[in-house]
C-alpha cells in the first residue's frame, strides 16, 4: 500500500505579502480556488486504490487550517502530526514514517512538499507507478525534472543506467543539494543532470534504516518523540523536550547526498518527470504558472488593467489599478502593499527579514 506524508511546514517568506508565518503559502489559494495543499492532496485522486488517508506533517499554529482543509476537499486526515518546533525535512519524514509502522506494515511512503504545482496529472502518475515498481523492490527513490536554468535552490541528480526492466527509471549516480552559481550551470550544460522534485518514494523501513545509519541523533530524538507523543482526535503531538533536542537537517543533505557513499542501504533511483512541474517558490514562478490574459496578465481579485503586460496583480481587499506598467508584482493585502519587479522576486524575503528585524 501507498502512504502518502505531506510535508506543510514552511512559511514561504518570498510570496510575502499573501504568505505570512499564521497562513503559509501553501494553505493559500494562489492558482484558483483550492489552496496548494488541497491541490497537492487532490494530485493523487484516481492514481491508485491501494492508497492510504495522508499523514500531514505540520506545526502546532496551521492545525486547524490544515484539517478544515482536508475535510473540505473530502479526504479529512486522521493523522496531522504537529512538531513543536521546526526541524527541518529529515526529522519531519522520520516522524511520519515511525507513525506509519506503528500498526506493523510497511507501506511504500509517497512525501510530497505542500507546495507545489503540477500541470499534468496523467503524467505525475505515470512517473508515481514507475517510482512505485522500484520503491515496492527496497529503492530510494527521487523524481526527475529537466532543468531549464542553472537555479541554485534546488538538488541535482546525476542519471547513470536505466534501471532492468524499468521504462523509464534510472540509477541515481550523485545528489547535489543547492550547488553554488557555477557548479549548477554546470550541471545543466553537461545535459546528465535533473532537478530534485523534492518528492520522494521508499518504503517506510528502507527510510527508517537508512536515517537510522546516517543520521542516529535524528533518529533517537524522534522515537523518543513519537513514544510520549499525544493523540487528541486527529492531531498527534510529538513530545516537545525531545523533539526539541533533535537536530536539524533535510532528506537531502542527511539522507540523499550520502547514498552514494552507501549502497548497502539501498539502490538510489531517479524517475524522470515531465509533468509541468513548479515548486512555487517566489512571485515570478506563480506567474509563471497561471493563467493570464491575452497581454500575460495573472490577475486575482478586483483588479483593473490599462496597457499593463506580463504583470501579477493579485489583490485581496481593496481595487487595484495599473496602467502602462510592465514585467511588475503587485500583491495588495489588507495590511500591507508590495510592488516588485518580477525579475527581483528572489529578494522579496529581504524585505521579510527586515520586518522581522525592524519590528
Ligand atoms: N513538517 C515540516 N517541518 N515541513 C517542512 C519543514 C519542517 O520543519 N521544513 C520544510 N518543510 C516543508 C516545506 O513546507 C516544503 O513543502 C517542503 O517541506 C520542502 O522544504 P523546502 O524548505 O521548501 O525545501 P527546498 O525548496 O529548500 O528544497 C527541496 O525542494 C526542492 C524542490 O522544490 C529539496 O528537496 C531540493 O532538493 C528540491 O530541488
Ligand atoms: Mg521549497
Amino acid at each position: 500500500s501507498i502512504q502518502p506524508v505531506i510535508l506543510s511546514g514552511g512559511s514561504g517568506t518570498r510570496l510575502w505579502p499573501a504568505s505570512r508565518e499564521t497562513y503559509p503559502k501553501q494553505l493559500l489559494p494562489l492558482t484558483g480556488e483550492d489552496s496548494l495543499l488541497q491541490i497537492t492532496a487532490q494530485r493523487l485522486n484516481g492514481f491508485s486504490a491501494d492508497i492510504a488517508k495522508p499523514i500531514v506533517v505540520t506545526n502546532e499554529e496551521h492545525r486547524f487550517i490544515i484539517a478544515e482543509q482536508m475535510r473540505q476537499i473530502g479526504q479529512p486526515s486522521d493523522r496531522i502530526v504537529l512538531e513543536p518546533v521546526g526541524r527541518n525535512t529529515a526529522p519531519a519524514m522520520q516522524l511520519a514514517a515511525l507513525i506509519a509502522t506503528q500498526e506493523g506494515g510497511d507501506p511504500v511512503l509517497l512525501v510530497m512538499p505542500a507546495d507545489q504545482i503540477v500541470t499534468n496529472t496523467p503524467a505525475f502518475h505515470a512517473a508515481m507507478s514507475e517510482g512505485l515498481k522500484q520503491a515496492e523492490t527496497g529503492a530510494l527513490v527521487t523524481f526527475g525534472i529537466v532543468p531549464d536554468r542553472a537555479e541554485t535552490g534546488y538538488g541535482y541528480l546525476r542519471t547513470g543506467d536505466i534501471m532492468p526492466s524499468a521504462s523509464s527509471a534510472r540509477a541515481l549516480v550523485a545528489f547535489v543539494e543547492k550547488p553554488d552559481a557555477a557548479r549548477a550551470a554546470e550541471y545543466v550544460a553537461s545535459g546528465q543532470y535533473l532537478w530534485n522534485a523534492g518528492i520522494f518514494m521508499m518504503r517506510a523501513s528502507v527510510w527508517l534504516k537508512a536515517l537510522a545509519a546516517l543520521a542516529p541523533e535524528i533518529a533517537a530524538a524522534c522515537q523518543a518523540s513519537v513514544n510520549e507523543a499525544k493523540r487528541d482526535t486527529d492531531f498527534i503531538r510529538v513530545n516537545k523536550a525531545a523533539f526539541t533536542a533533535c537536530p536539524s537537517n533535510s532528506i537531502d543533505y542527511a539522507v540523499m547526498e550520502q547514498l552514494g557513499a552507501h549502497p548497502e542501504l539501498g539502490q538510489a533511483v531517479v524517475v524522470p518527470m515531465d509533468a509541468g512541474w513548479s515548486d512555487v517558490g517566489a512571485w515570478d514562478a506563480l506567474w509563471a504558472v497561471c493563467d493570464k490574459d491575452q497581454n500575460g496578465n495573472a490577475t486575482q481579485g478586483d483588479v483593473m488593467l490599462e496597457d499593463t503586460h506580463n504583470s501579477l496583480v493579485f489583490s485581496q481587499s481593496r481595487l487595484v489599478a495599473t496602467v502602462g506598467i510592465k514585467d511588475l508584482i503587485v500583491v495588495e493585502t489588507p495590511d500591507a502593499i508590495m510592488v516588485a519587479d518580477k525579475s527581483r522576486a528572489q529578494d522579496v524575503k529581504a524585505i521579510v527579514s527586515r520586518i522581522k528585524s525592524e519590528g
